[in-house]
């Protein structure tokens, strides 16, 4: 691309103007505004409210005045990047869809989801006695892989333009869009070629078969059969490619990324706690004893002490402020008669809630049996534990989540003695209020005879954490 001088000068100009805005425009607030926490260096960016416990749990309810794609509207130009799905426009109807599919056929997916890791571990850890081929579409797996990745690229500009208005941000962080720069597109591609062929396929087996046809358990199928998305699909169009792949990216979007930050996060917290390896590999070595080695929904409910500390390494994840919502009603009022006008970003403020006095005198140390003794599964929100969010637009995934990792984690604790390479709990280090990804290795010490050893490192998301995998010659959990 072409800058004249003119354009740059024109540039730097505007910059100075900003700047001048910047010191000139004081953020001001009406009446019975939650106080502004004293500062000294002028507000670049926008002013936010940080929403206590209970105001928290207000918005989360309220889902008539807060939004939370809305707020993500300033910092992720979804609507550019996935034009034939608006960007995450139907967000209802990719909870309907979770909510029917997948929570729904729960069950049913299970026996996949364990063939699925089991294949995974084979591959990228070794060693864990079974012989299934690995998934033939490497670059598909690569390309659910990469996403989330690509889509922190729009996340590297700060939405420092916000102040003046959020719209100007959006503007900016658009441009290279608007001129033809998207790195989600490749990956859609990827999936269109993959998929052109099965959807075909599927069309003439449907017509062949009529009534016999066994419509395979996935979400392409659920939506090939959506009365809701116009009549039912029977020509493959390149539209409908389109759409049905901006779908699956969507899904990716809002899953693979928080669901493997969380599975590193408990690894770590497992490998870092010796305290804890007894008991849970004695549980697992229970039920992988009651279901044969093939799991079912029922032995995953058994997994009640896993179940428990899953529950709180969610809770002790460190996130001290996220989800952001928009406020979209002119104006709301808390229950504290506190106000906030039209647009405003709210930040749940997790650390007032996931380190709340119900966690007894020391709320930050982790109590890996505190959802077993209360009845609180991980899945079950509450006041106090608001990882999934809370009210209507709670995490509708995540009864499939919670599954998947007991899934894994049951796995990799029947299979691997889990350390930390540093032989203590690593300490998280944070971006503002967001946490990062622990970059310390995690040993996974694979219980055999051979002391081979493997240096490649598992990774679910190259953008996370790294782990290590070292085989010992060891025999058993009691000798290491
Ligand atoms: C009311 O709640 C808001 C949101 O949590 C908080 O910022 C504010 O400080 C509270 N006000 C009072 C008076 O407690
Ligand atoms: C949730 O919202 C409903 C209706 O909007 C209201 O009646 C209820 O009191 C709210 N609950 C909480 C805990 O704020
Ligand atoms: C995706 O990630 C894999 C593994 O990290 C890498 O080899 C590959 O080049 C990436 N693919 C794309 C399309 O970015
Ligand atoms: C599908 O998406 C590609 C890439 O955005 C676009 O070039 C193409 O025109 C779209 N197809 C239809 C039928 O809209
Ligand atoms: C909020 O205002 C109402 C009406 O003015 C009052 O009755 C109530 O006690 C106030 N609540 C709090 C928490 O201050
Ligand atoms: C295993 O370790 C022992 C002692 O460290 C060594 O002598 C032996 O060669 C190793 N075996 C293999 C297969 O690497």
């Amino acid at each position: 691309m072409y800058f004249s001088f003119e354009t740059i000068q024109t540039f730097v100009v505007g910059f100075i103007i900003i700047y001048a805005i910047l010191w000139i425009k004081k953020p001001r607030l009406s009446k019975n505004e939650p106080p502004m926490v004293p500062y000294k260096i002028p507000i670049i960016g926008q002013v936010i409210t940080i929403a206590g416990n209970e105001a928290s749990y207000e918005i989360f309810n309220a889902s008539d005045s807060f939004d939370l794609n809305e707020a993500i509207k300033d910092v992720l130009p979804m609507r550019h990047v996935l034009p034939t799905i608006n960007g995450f426009g139907d967000v209802q109807h990719m909870a309907k869809m979770i909510r029917e599919e997948i929570t729904g056929k729960l069950s049913l997916y299970t026996g996949r989801i364990q063939e699925q890791l089991l294949i995974a571990i084979n591959k990228e850890i070794g060693d864990c006695s079974i012989g299934e081929e690995i998934s033939k579409h490497e670059d598909v797996i690569n390309s659910f892989a990469n996403v989330s990745k690509e889509f922190s690229k729009f996340l590297v500009i700060p939405p420092f333009l916000s102040f003046i208005h959020p719209k100007i941000h959006q503007q900016v962080v658009t441009l290279p869009i608007r001129l033809g720069w998207n790195p989600i597109r490749k990956h859609i591609n990827t999936l269109k070629k993959y998929l052109k062929p099965v959807l075909e396929k599927r069309l003439i087996d449907k017509e062949i078969l009529g009534d016999k046809y066994k419509p395979p358990l996935d979400v392409i199928e659920y939506y090939l059969n959506e009365p809701e998305y116009g009549t039912t699909v029977t020509v493959i169009t390149d539209d409908y490619l389109n759409y049905t792949c901006e779908v699956l990216i969507h899904l990716i979007f809002i899953s693979i990324h928080s669901t493997t930050r969380h599975i590193s996060s408990a690894l770590h917290d497992l490998a870092g706690r010796p305290e804890l390896w007894d008991d849970l590999y004695e549980e697992q070595v229970k039920i992988d004893k009651e279901c044969n080695g093939m799991l079912t929904i029922v032995h995953i409910d058994r997994m009640v002490k896993l179940d428990s500390f899953m529950r709180e390494s969610l809770r002790t994840f460190g996130e001290v402020a996220g989800l952001m919502h928009r406020c979209i009603e002119d104006s709301y009022t808390f229950k504290n008669n506190t106000t906030i006008p039209k647009d405003r970003i709210a930040y749940i403020y997790f650390d007032d809630s996931h380190y709340n006095e119900v966690y007894g005198p020391e709320p930050r140390s982790f109590l890996p049996y505190y959802g077993l003794n209360n009845k609180k599964p991980a899945t079950k929100i509450n006041k106090n534990y608001l990882v999934f969010g809370a009210g209507k637009h709670a995490c509708p995934g995540r009864f499939f989540v919670i599954n998947e990792i007991k899934i894994l984690m049951h796995k990799l604790i029947l299979n691997y003695h889990i350390k930390t390479e540093s032989g203590k709990l690593d300490e998280k280090k944070f971006a503002g209020p967001f946490v990062l990804p622990l970059n310390t290795g995690i040993c996974l010490l694979k219980f055999t005879d051979d002391n081979l050893s493997i240096g490649n490192g598992i990774t679910s998301n190259p953008t996370l954490s790294k782990f290590y995998v070292k085989i010992d010659k060891k025999q058993g959990i009691q000798n290491m």
